[in-house]
């Protein structure tokens, strides 16, 4: 299996430094951000060593001689990072000497340049992080200037990228640096002790005086003090302020919902999934873990795209997006039919996986079937490690963070969006004019800001829930692209809110559920301004002929369809086959609301689990 990992964007850091002993604080620390994510976790005491271990912060205690004596210590849960789940990969990372130890949150773009720079002078590196180049600098620096603050500043003015760090020497053994740039920074204050962590959550069972770095801001920490300066290193004047969240607040980020938060983290998930991932000036997709196939997959002659749930959805976009832009024909399945019938295949077959998890026992059932068969696999997997991400030949990882809200909506966001870039290459290569490609790359690059327009005119949808609360039934329709956006919309619907809705391709409607409309049956009707709008249209027609309320959602700029419809939910203009990255979104939204306003807990539905691993 080969996949490449760019982001490592969710980790959590923790360190303390204060009168007590350090060890059981990190873990404890640990154990709250497990909820990030996690693929390894390591923490570092000064005097008493440093600790890894793959898999859960329990496997790292596992580990651990016992209580650390150390009373300051720094600590990290890993998720998505550069290079497999290992413990070299796991943090804390150290400079050459062993003299500096550090954790870091973020992305350092410039790495590879970096760690050839360094490699040049003479340094070796044990793990494929970028975190450990950063180490390195930072190590060189305290070398020559024996100033630890002053040396994290040196090293971070020539990283590019972002980062939220905590920095300890041997021989310093109280004081910690903390530095952002991106990633959050929070720093509880208590007399004498310091907590500081990537977000409050692990610091408020200890205080609830926090105060949150900016970026370009940097604090020293140690029993005696702290002060807070810029990277200029001028004195800052930054007082605490005063938490009052429960544990579960802080991991929602202030919002009352895992699923709110992660629909609000859509753009930035947007950004990541692109992330160092689009050549412009060659019209193409750089999907690292791909290179090993790029032979097959110049060969392949049709393809299968598997997957459940959601994550089926996005497979029935990907299949119309690779049929578009590189005439393979492609073949989507739902893993619960794949795996258990015996399916016809062809030579020149590749199997897509496409997972979220990369746990859905149906899903990872086909990619173990298509092997049996010799049929060469590709994931698409959120989570780094998985399973799946461990038995398909090769793949693409979402980079969409972990999703906690069990209904997908971030990561079916991104699995969309591997899907763009995916056929984005393949179309590469095999014929796909540089032109058309950079047009395409071009217009990926403008989703976040589109998908950031939509989330900002949230209240309006909000509205448009309650208007619609006394509604038990539902119709989502939709053509072409949109016509997975009517499925997943009325799935969204159905698993958050327990509300009766079905996803139809609108030219089907006149074979059947048509006869349901009546003035208490409303539609939602998928409806962009592209080639299936006049056909959509119609259908539209029909409906209001039948006094069935209708909800659009169409393009910006569309003023005429107010006169069809009763209401409508405007997305900007894009390229017909991207529009369904931005009509789910208000799907999305619509679904939530109308969940909380019934009172249920969206987060977490009744029957469903987030990854279903059986069968
Ligand atoms: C469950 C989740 C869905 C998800 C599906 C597939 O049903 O509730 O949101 O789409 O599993 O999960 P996967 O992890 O394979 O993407």
């Amino acid at each position: 299996m080969a996949y490449s990992v760019l982001t490592e964007n969710m980790c959590g850091i923790v360190a303390y430094t204060g009168n007590k002993p350090a060890s059981p604080i990190l873990i404890d620390g640990l154990r709250v951000l497990e909820y990030r994510g996690y693929d390894s976790a390591g923490i570092y005491v000064p005097g008493s060593g440093c600790y890894k271990a793959v898999g859960s912060v329990q496997d790292l205690v596992k580990a651990l001689p016992g209580m650390l004596p150390g009373h300051a210590g720094i600590g990290h849960t890993r998720w998505a990072t550069h290079g497999q789940p290992s413990t070299v990969n796991a943090h804390p990372h150290h400079d050459r000497a062993k003299a500096v130890w550090l954790v870091h949150n973020g992305i350092i773009e410039n790495y590879t340049e970096l760690r050839e720079r360094l490699a040049r002078e003479g340094h070796t590196f044990v793990s494929d992080t970028d975190t450990e180049v950063l180490a390195h600098l930072v190590g060189d620096a305290y070398e020559r200037i024996h100033d630890l603050p002053a040396a994290v500043v040196e090293a971070l003015a020539l990283v590019d990228g972002t980062y939220g760090i905590a920095v300890m020497a041997e021989d310093m053994p109280d004081t910690i640096v903390t530095a952002r740039f991106g990633s959050p920074i929070a720093i509880g204050i208590k007399e004498g002790e310091y907590i500081i962590a990537s977000d409050a959550a692990p610091i408020v069972r200890h205080t609830r005086d926090v105060l949150y770095l900016k970026d370009g801001e940097y604090a020293v920490l140690s029993p005696e003090g702290y002060g807070v300066f810029s990277f200029k290193h001028e004195v800052l004047n930054r007082a605490p302020e005063t938490v009052s969240y429960n544990i579960e607040d802080v991991q929602k980020g202030g919002h009352p919902h895992f699923m709110l938060k992660e629909i609000l983290e859509i753009p930035t998930v947007l950004e990541n999934t692109a992330r160092g991932r689009i050549v412009m000036r060659e019209g193409n997709a750089k999907l690292g873990g791909l290179t090993d196939a790029a032979d097959i997959l110049r060969e392949t002659k049709c393809m299968i795209i598997v997957g459940c749930g959601s994550a089926y959805y996005a497979g029935m976009v990907g299949k119309l997006l690779i049929e578009d832009l590189t005439g393979i024909p492609v073949q989507v399945e739902v893993g619960s039919e794949f795996r258990n019938r015996p399916i016809v295949t062809k030579e020149g077959t590749t199997l897509v996986a496409v997972s979220q998890s990369g746990e859905t026992a149906d899903t990872l059932g086909s990619v173990r079937e298509a092997k049996r068969r010799g049929i060469p696999t590709i994931g698409i997997v959120n989570v780094v490690g998985s399973t799946i991400a461990r038995e398909t030949d090769v793949g693409i990882y979402n980079h969409a963070g972990p999703e906690i809200g069990v209904a997908s909506t971030k990561a079916f966001l991104s699995q969309l969006e591997v899907l763009a870039l995916f056929a984005l290459y393949l179309g590469r290569l095999r014929g796909l004019t540089q032109a058309r490609g950079a047009e395409f790359a071009m217009e990926i690059l403008r989703l976040p800001e589109k998908a950031r327009t939509i989330l900002s005119r949230r209240e309006k949808i909000r509205r448009l829930a309650g208007e619609y609360l006394g509604y038990d039934d539902f119709l989502y329709i939709g053509r072409g692209y949109n016509l997975p956006t009517a499925y997943e919309g009325a799935l969204k619907l159905k698993e958050v809110s327990y509300v009766h809705a079905e996803g139809y391709g609108a030219g089907e409607m006149k074979h059947g559920p048509i006869a349901m409309i009546d003035e208490v049956f409303p539609t939602v009707a998928i409806m962009p301004s592209d080639s299936t709008y006049a056909k959509m249209r119609s259908n539209v027609e029909e409906i209001r002929a039948r006094n069935g309320p209708v909800i659009a959602v169409a393009t910006e700029g569309n003023t005429a369809i107010q006169d069809l419809v009763d209401d409508v939910i405007y997305i900007p203009d894009t390229k017909e086959c991207l529009t369904p990255i931005l009509a789910n979104i208000p799907l999305q939204l619509f679904a939530y609301y109308t969940g909380i306003m019934r009172g249920l807990n969206v987060d977490r539905p009744r029957n469903l689990a987030k990854s279903v691993t059986v069968e």
